[in-house]
């Protein structure tokens, strides 16, 4: 089958692997109709480069049919549709009965100190063989895949995979109380997402921060109030113009919907590329011993934050000892809650919202449908932000 595989930063490629087998009896195999690229894909392709191997095939954001299924996989049939969580779970564990599947204690990734495996996210989530690929080996398929109806097009349900239920958590996590205010940091696919969720469940105001003229015109049509970073001299003008407008205190929760590529801290920047020119050894004991992230966008939503109040993270950090300003957070009384989202936890309060009317617009959400064989332009855009792209979906 051809697969999009990882050879080296930057270095994506479509390439002929092997077609994947049942290997265990709880297994299911998926042929793939959809597939998504994620901010987290992003990652991957750079910043988390010390932990790939050549040849991983990546991606987690499956929809398809399954084609065959293993002996303990009773719900499932060859026929049925459907969408794949990026995260695999058991269901049945001590975590997965608290619905932290991410902290799954049956296919959490030990070795390496991590939670639940993950599709195509790397050693450090389990290597496994992710999902922008023909064929999709299911571990676990006793839990993780979600039937779905037929009729509607693929991009209807794709998005329960990963965009949907994260932007969920993330507004959840955000706990916004009534008449309250919430902002977005990044309007990227998670960022823009969270935004309509939470205009979808009443939240008054909904601020959305990003830099990019297309992301910031595509939240504004939605009726997020947008903020552009690069119009302000620096970022202590748009926390102070943000305040203005949020009765001089600043918003009751904030969203970090950026993760490790925020734009902003050039000292960090220079780390994270030696750590990926490094060999691979040091390249990781660095990236998680010395802590190489880019800690903008979280500063920024520390400081943003009015006191008392959320932060909420969905951006994905990495580093192990990262520096964090213990003193504005003792002293402003910040929560932060954070994680990768529990799929399986939000798909029952989500689906109802996946209909014909169309709340959250999930239909048109995309704004690329690419083949899967123009992975390589898909990621390169994807990660230069050109030609206006938020959600790319690619057709196997
Ligand atoms: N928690 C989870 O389970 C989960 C799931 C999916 C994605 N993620 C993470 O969510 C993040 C966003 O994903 P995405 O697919 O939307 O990616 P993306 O890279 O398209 O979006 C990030 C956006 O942040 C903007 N940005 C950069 N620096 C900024 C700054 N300093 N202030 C404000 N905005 C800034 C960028 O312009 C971009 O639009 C990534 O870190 C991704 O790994 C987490
Ligand atoms: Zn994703
Ligand atoms: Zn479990």
């Amino acid at each position: 089958m051809r697969a999009v595989t990882w050879h080296g930063k930057r270095d994506v490629r479509v390439d002929e692997v092997p077609d994947p087998r049942i290997e265990q009896p709880t297994d299911a195999i998926l042929r793939v109709t959809s597939t998504g690229l994620c901010g987290s894909d992003l990652h991957l392709y750079e910043v988390l480069a010390p932990f790939m191997n050549p040849g991983d095939i990546l991606g987690h954001e499956p929809i398809g049919i399954v084609e065959e299924v293993g002996p303990e996989v009773p719900h499932l049939r060859p026929g049925d549709r459907v969408v794949v969580p990026f995260q695999i779970a058991c269901g049945h564990c001590w975590m997965c009965e608290r619905g932290l599947p991410t902290q799954c204690e049956t296919t959490q990734v030990s070795e390496e100190g991590s939670g639940a495996a993950l599709f195509g996210y790397s050693r450090l989530y389990g290597s496994v063989p992710g999902a922008q690929a023909e064929y999709l080996r299911v571990p676990q398929a006793q839990y993780g895949p979600i039937k779905v109806p037929e009729g509607p097009s693929d991009d209807r349900f794709l998005y329960l995979s990963d965009v949907l239920p994260t932007a969920w958590q993330a507004v959840r996590y955000a706990d916004v109380p009534p008449g309250g205010s919430l902002a977005v940091l990044g309007l990227g696919p998670i960022g823009e997402m969270s935004c309509r969720i939470a205009l979808h469940q009443g939240v008054e105001r909904v601020i959305g921060i990003d830099l990019v003229p297309e992301r910031l015109g595509r939240a504004r049509l939605r009726g997020v109030e947008v903020f552009d970073l690069s119009a302000y001299d620096g970022q202590d003008d748009l926390i102070a113009a943000v305040r203005e407008a949020t009765g001089g205190r600043g918003p009751d929760a904030v969203v970090d919907a950026v993760g490790t590529e925020a734009h902003g801290s050039p000292v960090a920047k220079a780390q994270q590329q030696a750590a990926t020119l490094l060999p691979r050894a040091w390249a990781a004991k660095l990236h998680q011993k010395v802590g190489t992230d880019r800690l903008a966008a979280l500063y920024l939503a520390i400081d943003l934050v009015r006191r008392g109040g959320t932060i909420s993270l969905s951006g994905v950090y990495g580093g192990a000892a990262d520096p964090l300003p213990m003193l504005t957070l003792f002293d402003k009384q910040i929560q932060l809650r954070m994680g990768q989202a529990n799929v399986r936890r939000w798909v029952d309060d989500i689906l109802p919202l996946l209909t014909d009317e169309d709340p959250l617009g999930v239909d048109t959400f995309a704004t690329h449908h690419l083949p899967l064989s123009d992975a390589p332009h898909a990621y390169r855009m994807f990660q230069r932000k050109e030609d206006g792209v938020s959600k790319i979906v690619m057709r196997p």
